[in-house]
């Protein structure tokens, strides 16, 4: 479980709002193995949602040419196939406590750190983008 004034506010809005969606797909996994009850849908759901999050910030760097796009991109992707191993183990083998080992250990503790280092550069530069082109640039309009 994550308590949700434990997330890390970011600039972007949007981010904070994919985010607080985050914790809920998170915390409903969480319930579904405490009553083991919903599990499945609950794992779909969570990267259902995990590959809408990541794929809106990589398109959201890439619009504003983000210089460290790969880097980002790289914990996304990392993180994607972690949890999609995850979930493969967990309808292979029906281990609830491994399940629950992997969002206790890994998924929460990189969710948290990922918000509060990556996610919180990546805001600062999508937030004040227009101050990193060239001088010349911003003196020529956008329009011609
Ligand atoms: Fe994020
Ligand atoms: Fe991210």
């Amino acid at each position: 479980m994550i308590e949700p004034f434990s997330l890390p506010m970011l600039h972007t809005a949007s981010m904070n709002d994919t985010h607080f969606e985050s914790i809920i797909k998170i915390n409903a996994l969480s319930v579904a193995i405490e009553s083991a009850e919903g599990i499945e849908v609950a794992l779909r759901a969570l990267i259902e949602h995990t590959e809408t999050h990541y794929a809106e910030e990589e398109q959201q760097m890439l619009e504003k040419k983000f210089p460290p796009y790969p880097a980002h991109k790289e914990e996304h992707d990392a993180s994607l196939v972690q949890m999609r191993q995850a979930a493969a183990d967990f309808f292979e083998n029906n281990d609830v406590k491994a399940l629950q080992t992997y969002l206790d250990r890994e998924l929460i503790p990189f969710f948290l750190r990922h918000t509060e280092t990556m996610d919180a550069v990546t805001s600062i530069f999508l937030e004040n983008s227009e101050a990193h082109l060239p001088h010349w640039e911003r003196l020529v309009p956008r329009n011609r």
